[in-house]
C-alpha cells in the first residue's frame, strides 16, 4: 500500500502539534519534516526542540528531511528527538557517507535525497547504504511549487537499480504533489507521496489519504 506522508511545512506553525495529530487523525502513515539551514536552501524552518515537543502527542512516524549542510553534525540531535527516519541530500556538503553510517548506527532508517537539477546517478554510490531515496520534484525550498514531471525518470531508475541488485529500497516524491501528479508517480513506481499544500488545503484530508491509499 502506498505510504502518505503530509509535509507539516504547509501546517499552522503556531499550533504544530495539534496540526501533528490531525494528520495522525486523518490516517496518515508518516509525518514528513522538513528542516532548513537558509545554507542549503535560502529558508529556514526548525530544528530538534521543536520535533521534540511535538514527539510527545503523537506515535507516527517522524520522516525527517534535512536540507541542511553537514547533516552529519546533526544526526545524534534529529536521532533523539525522535525521528524514526533521516534523509539527507547527495548534495550537501561534508560527510554524506558517515551521516548515513550515524543515522544506521542510531538504530534508524536512512534516506538519501536527490534535487532536480542533479543527474540521477548521482545516487549509486549511496544505494547500497540506505533504505530509501527521496526524489525531489520541485526545488527545495519552499512549499506550494509546481512539479516538474522531468524528474520521474528517477522513480523508475531507482526501482530498477534495486531489482537489479537485489535491494528493498522505498522511493518516495517530494513536491508539487497533487491527484494528478501522484498518479503518474505511482505509476512511474513510488512508494510514498509527500504532499504539503495540497493535503492542508483539503477541506477532508482524511479522504485524500484514503484515495491515496487505495490506488
Ligand atoms: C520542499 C519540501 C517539501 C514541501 C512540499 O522543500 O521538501 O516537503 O513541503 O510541499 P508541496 O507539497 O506544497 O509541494
Ligand atoms: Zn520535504
Amino acid at each position: 500500500m502506498t505510504i502518505v506522508s503530509p509535509s507539516m511545512l504547509s501546517a499552522d506553525f503556531s499550533k504544530l502539534g495539534e496540526e501533528l495529530v490531525r494528520v495522525e487523525k486523518a490516517g496518515a502513515d508518516w509525518a514528513h519534516l522538513d528542516v532548513m539551514d537558509g545554507a542549503f536552501v535560502p529558508n529556514i524552518t526548525f530544528g530538534p526542540p521543536v520535533i521534540k515537543a511535538i514527539r510527545k502527542l503523537s506515535e507516527i512516524t517522524f520522516d525527517a528531511h534535512l536540507m541542511i549542510e553537514d547533516p552529519i553534525r546533526y544526526i545524534d540531535a534529529f536521532a533523539d528527538a525522535g525521528c524514526d527516519l533521516i534523509t539527507v541530500h547527495c548534495e550537501a556538503h561534508g560527510d554524506i557517507h558517515g551521516a548515513i553510517r550515524k543515522i544506521k548506527e542510531k538504530g534508524l532508517r536512512a534516506g538519501i535525497s536527490i534535487n532536480p537539477e542533479t543527474d540521477v546517478t548521482a545516487l549509486e554510490e549511496f544505494l547500497p547504504e540506505v533504505n530509501l531515496v527521496l526524489v525531489m520534484t520541485v526545488h527545495p525550498g519552499f512549499g506550494g511549487q509546481s512539479f516538474i514531471a522531468d524528474c520521474v525518470p528517477k522513480i523508475s531508475w531507482v526501482k530498477e537499480w534495486a531489482k537489479k541488485n537485489g535491494r528493498e529500497m522505498l522511493v518516495s516524491v517530494d513536491g508539487g504533489i497533487n491527484a494528478e501528479t501522484a498518479e503518474v508517480c505511482l505509476k512511474a513506481g513510488a512508494d510514498i507521496l509527500v504532499a504539503g499544500s495540497y493535503l492542508f488545503k483539503m477541506q477532508n484530508m482524511a479522504l485524500a489519504i484514503a484515495q491515496w491509499h487505495g490506488v
